[in-house]
């Protein structure tokens, strides 16, 4: 048999890029393995995230400080995928001359049979979207995923989005939304819960729409059926969206035991001026309401969500309505970003006349106020015993172990490897900004 080439992938951006990186490594199992670090590399591809910031510049710089690389080996070969790909498309080729092929997130199956006959220099792109559902055969089997002693594992639903909030690039370079069918996401957890994952991530850009474009299978009734597979014990989703929650999600939601305590439902801002702006489907005051719903009745859901401050047109006392929906709603985790104009938006069009300064001192009050609620959320815990599934050897002492509770916090305690893998009880006894200490409880 050939040696094997090796292979180096960089990943930003979200689940679904993590998700696609792990396919591609899977798909190209055969021909190549994967290595930690770029030297030495045959194929290096950079998996690239466009939801924010100069990316394309990004992408550039990142390029330039690999290249000396191919002064030792003249065969190795650049690849930019992800989003990036997908908005710049031949772009990318025409600017970055030693970049070798760009490929869009729809097309990562075809990457085996481009790269058997792609040459250095031949400079390619495929960055077509697929239409209609998505299926397994444009997937690469996830063989040995879950093989390798991991416990919890992502799975792409849904992906693409219909809903072009004003400021988002997603359904520019995703495409439109494409839910899998329910028998093959099922089929895809069996085979990891058989190598032993037993918590799964579903993930979809808009994964409560899943199912709008099947018959038949809604995103309630997928929890239900992943309920169903004996060996899966916690199930996690991303990301919902506040205009598709239905009483029926609730309830599955509410009703699963193995659905984890945690639910992320991103509201973007206070202002209801800037949500309609934002094209986002719903108001202040009924997320405030969903939210109410679901807290009562899972009293003990922790929630996180996302917020863009800094929308073109958005006054100071607007930016106020935020800081009172963190107060109300008491987030336990909440990303926070200064919006980011994207080409081809409705609202890269809009006036923006707040200077950048002037959002990061927003976003930086933003910020410290979310703090106290961060370091609250994580005080509710102490002194509780929390059931955590046991991930890994924590990085900062080898003596520790690290894991999750349903609630989605890293809890550290002492204990012997032998427990990676288990669900164990903990009891909290410290609580810090991002994470909590424990003691195995015997
Ligand atoms: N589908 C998810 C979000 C995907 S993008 C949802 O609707 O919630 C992840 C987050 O990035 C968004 O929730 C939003 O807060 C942020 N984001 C998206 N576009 C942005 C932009 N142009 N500028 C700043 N933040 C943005
Ligand atoms: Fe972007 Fe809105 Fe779609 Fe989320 S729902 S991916 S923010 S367009
Ligand atoms: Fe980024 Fe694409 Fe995900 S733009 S957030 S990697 S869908």
């Amino acid at each position: 048999m050939a040696k094997k080439k090796k292979l180096h992938i960089i990943t930003h951006g979200c689940q679904m890029n993590i998700y696609d990186s792990v396919r591609i490594k899977e798909s190209l199992a055969d021909e190549y393995i994967d290595i930690p670090s770029p030297k030495g590399a045959d194929l290096i591809i950079i998996n690239t995230c466009s939801v924010r910031e100069k990316p394309q510049i990004k992408v550039i710089a990142e390029l330039e400080n690999l290249r000396p690389l191919q002064r030792r080996n003249p065969n190795l070969i650049f690849v930019v995928a992800g989003c990036v790909a997908q908005q710049e498309k031949g772009n990318l080729i025409k600017r970055i001359p030693f970049l070798d092929l760009v490929i869009g997130p729809d097309k990562i199956a075809n990457l085996p049979n481009i790269l058997r006959d792609l040459k250095r220099g031949d400079k390619k792109q495929d960055t077509g979207f697929i239409s209609g559902g998505f299926h397994l055969e444009e997937f690469a089997p996830l063989e040995t995923f879950g093989k390798n002693g991991n416990v919890s594992a992502f799975v792409a639903v849904q992906k693409g989005c219909n809903k072009f909030c004003s400021y988002c690039i997603v359904p520019h370079v995703r495409g439109r939304e494409k839910s899998r069918p329910h028998e093959e996401v099922i089929r895809e957890i069996q085979n990891y819960s058989d190598a032993g994952v037993v918590e799964v991530t579903l993930l979809g850009q808009n994964i409560t729409a899943y199912g709008e474009d099947l018959n038949g299978c809604d995103f309630a009734d997928l929890l239900y059926k992943v309920a169903e597979i004996d060996k899966i014990k916690r199930i996690r989703f991303v990301t919902s969206h506040p205009a598709d929650m239905t009483d029926k999600q609730i309830d599955a939601i509410a009703n699963i035991d193995k659905v984890c305590n945690y639910l992320h439902l991103p509201i973007q801002c206070g202002s209801d001026r800037i949500l309609e702006l934002m094209n986002r489907g719903y108001t202040s005051g009924q997320y405030i309401d969903l939210i109410d719903r679901f807290r009562s009745r899972i009293p003990d859901l922790f929630v996180s969500g996302d917020m863009i401050v800094g929308f073109p047109g958005e006054t100071e006392q607007e930016f106020e309505q935020t800081m009172e929906i963190i107060d109300r709603i008491e987030y336990d985790l909440l990303f926070s970003f200064i919006y980011s104009s994207r080409p081809g938006t409705k609202a890269a069009r809009f006036d923006d006349p707040v200077s950048w300064d002037e959002k990061q001192k927003w976003l930086a009050r933003l910020q410290e106020r979310q703090k106290y609620h961060a370091r609250k959320s994580n005080e509710k815990l102490l002194g509780t015993t929390q059931e955590v599934l046991v991930e890994n050897i924590s990085k900062r002492s080898p003596n520790d172990l690290t894991g999750k509770t349903t609630s989605n916090k890293y809890v550290n305690f002492t204990a012997d490897s032998s427990l990676i893998g288990k669900f164990t009880q903990v009891k909290i006894v410290e609580a810090y900004q991002n994470s909590l200490r424990g003691e195995l409880v015997k």
